[in-house]
């Protein structure tokens, strides 16, 4: 039997690198003062119809319950924020700060960095419609990216303002409901041969190309790079006129974050969306929002692929992985004795492993070499004296039994 096409199996070694990942998303989002919420894997259809956008919906993960209902595995976490928040937001102060860590799913071709599932980390600012809450996402963004030992030489943010176009089409007289077809080309331009651009963008092709040529400006992306710079982030970001992002529901600044050697597809994408909540309920509730998603799949490829990050993880790794003492059962009647002890080592915090069945000593040396031990404790000829043998440094020293607990207590750098 195999897993089914874009799905990943985490064996020990992906598992630790997958959780290297979350608890260092955890741990920058919470220092900015986000909270962390959770929302169902498994939602209604029509949520993702309301404003996704084609691109996604054509992706959706979905099928009929046993109960006839249209339900579909999350593609992204946006709509059912403003879902939960729409229903929700009376019982919190705003401005809310949630950020949430979980799988999505897009039945996607399966290419590099794009896969049928994948983990975001989703940051979101709702309730505060200054510019002030886009540039903490960006900041945010760029600090989680720092955390992974990558720098202004690894990665840049693409800022840009949906705004921009929406202007540029009034000035050019565009009516209303040709913007979002003639957004959505923008967003593929870069990907897609210059011709079908050019025919999606009909009498606008020339001055569209001429725009994206320029670079575009505005007052409020300065501002947004200016909020930046004052933090000391000026380099890790940049304008760009031609990032529009293909979800439908964003209305002013919107990033996405790419690797500097263009080698791989977006590691984070993100914007405002001020109308989604009002969208999602109807008009019930209206609440400005921004937020980024970051997935795991590219960020994982740019870690490996950058050196200088690898290492800090798979160091990072390494010393997560370890165990503190391995017990050696150097005599089989000493077996009750050492697990005792095993006991109470691991009561008290302690990683603790011993062999589960007579084992030649090497052999046992040898697992504990390989667990990453820092000390062997022998149970054998010695008792009632154990041996504890650091497996750094290769010094010994004798121990009566009962005074191994408090003993290990002056040994810094453990679990316990
Ligand atoms: P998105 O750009 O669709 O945005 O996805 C965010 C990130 O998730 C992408 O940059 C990419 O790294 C990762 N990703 C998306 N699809 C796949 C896939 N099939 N395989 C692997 N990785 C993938 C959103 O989802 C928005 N809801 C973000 C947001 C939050 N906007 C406001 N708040």
């Amino acid at each position: 039997m195999q897993s089914l096409p874009g799905f990943r199996d985490f064996l020990p070694d992906k598992c630790a690198a997958r959780n290297y990942i979350f608890a260092r998303w955890r741990d920058v989002a919470r220092r900015y003062g986000f909270q962390e919420w959770e929302g169902p894997l498994l939602e209604p259809t029509e949520l993702y119809k309301k404003k996704s956008g084609a691109e996604i919906v054509e992706q959706l993960f979905n099928f009929t319950d046993k109960g006839r209902r249209e339900v579909t595995l999350r593609p992204e976490l946006t709509p059912t924020l403003a879902r939960v928040v729409a229903a929700h937001q009376r019982g919190f102060k705003k401005p809310l700060k949630w950020f949430s860590i979980g799988q999505f799913f897009r039945y996607e071709k399966q290419q590099r960095g794009r896969l049928r599932e994948h983990f975001q980390l989703n940051c979101d600012i709702l309730g505060e419609k200054d510019l002030a809450a886009d540039v903490e996402l960006v900041a945010l963004c760029i600090d989680v990216l720092r955390v992974f030992g990558l720098g202004r030489d690894d990665f840049v943010v693409r800022i840009s303002d949906r705004e921009f176009w929406t202007d540029f089409f009034r000035q050019k007289g565009v009516q209303p409901e040709r913007w979002d077809a003639l957004l959505q080309a923008i967003d593929k331009s870069a990907r897609e041969p210059r011709e079908k651009t050019a025919e999606k963008l009909g009498d606008l092709a020339e001055a569209v190309f001429a725009t994206l040529k320029q670079g575009g400006k505005s007052e409020k992306l300065e501002r947004v790079l200016d909020g930046l710079r004052d933090r000391g982030l000026g380099d890790f970001a940049a304008v760009d006129v031609g990032i529009v992002r293909g979800l439908a529901y964003y209305t002013g600044i919107v990033f996405e974050v790419f690797d500097r050697a263009g080698k791989f597809r977006a590691i984070a994408g993100g914007g405002r969306y001020d109308n989604l909540v009002g969208v999602i309920s109807d008009g019930a509730v209206s609440l400005p929002a921004v937020g980024f998603a970051m997935g795991d799949v590219v960020l994982g490829e740019l870690i490996n692929d950058i050196p200088r990050a690898r290492e800090q993880m798979e160091k990072a790794i390494a010393s997560h992985r370890a165990i503190d003492l391995y017990i050696v059962i150097a005599k089989e009647e000493r077996r009750a004795d050492a697990l005792r002890y095993v006991q109470q080592l691991r009561e008290r915090g302690y990683r603790v492993d011993y062999p589960l069945a007579y084992e030649k000593v090497a052999r046992q040396f040898q697992a504990a070499e390989d667990s990453g031990a820092r000390f062997a404790i022998l149970f054998g000829d010695e008792w009632p004296e154990v041996k504890i043998k650091s497996l750094e440094s290769g010094r010994q020293e004798l121990v009566p039994h009962d005074r191994l607990l408090a003993h290990l207590q002056g040994f810094s750098g453990l679990s316990s």
